[in-house]
């Protein structure tokens, strides 16, 4: 608790904020969420396999001891789950200050989701994109958000892929 409250005068732009956090059980997100918690400003953290968010939820909450932390669950590969989310989060919070739109894949093979997706492509960049528009009401108005989106140089190889359904040749 000292040092939430030392990253809080250190970060005195957080207090009372809300941030939402995809992709929240591992890598950059789970340590950006680990971060953020330690300054005892309010998550939402988003992971798709429930066992994998209440143990990241668990670790963070007994690293930082910081209360308000909340999670959602959405499969990216599944539009339907992704708006659910959205609703059932416009449902509890009124704003959120930070949006990281994390939640990312990087497959070996060619999988199209339930959505006629690649789910590379799904995942990565569509999710995200009917996430951020669903959140639009709850983004802005009289506070600003901030909307960050993690992406990679990889998109520079994509195109002739996507454009390609016949293509032979698949890199995540
Ligand atoms: N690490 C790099 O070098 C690098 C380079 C370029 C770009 N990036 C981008 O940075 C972001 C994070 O990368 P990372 O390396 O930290 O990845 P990571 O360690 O593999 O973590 C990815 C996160 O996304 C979640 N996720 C994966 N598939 C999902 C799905 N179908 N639905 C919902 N969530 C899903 C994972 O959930 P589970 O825990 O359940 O798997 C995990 O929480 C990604 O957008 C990635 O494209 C990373």
């Amino acid at each position: 608790m000292i040092l939430v409250g030392v990253l809080m005068n250190n970060y005195p732009e957080l207090s009372g904020r809300k941030i939402l956090i995809t992709g929240a059980t591992d890598g950059i997100g789970k340590e950006l969420s680990l971060m953020f918690a330690h300054t005892g400003v309010g998550l939402i953290l988003h992971g798709r396999n429930p066992e994998r968010l209440a143990t990241t939820l668990k670790e963070i909450t007994e690293e930082t001891g910081n209360p308000d932390i909340q999670t959602v669950i959405a499969d990216f590969t599944s539009l339907t789950q992704v708006k659910a989310m959205a609703e059932e989060i416009k449902q509890e919070v009124a704003h959120i200050d930070i949006l990281v739109n994390n939640a990312g894949l990087y497959p070996k093979c060619k999988v199209i989701t339930e959505d006629g997706f690649e789910q590379t492509l799904q995942v990565n960049y569509i999710s995200p994109v009917t996430l951020t528009l669903a959140l639009l009401p709850i983004l802005g108005g009289k506070k600003p958000s901030r909307i960050v989106n993690l992406t990679s140089i990889g998109h520079c190889f994509v195109w002739s892929n996507i454009r390609d359904s016949q293509a032979r040749f698949f890199g995540g």
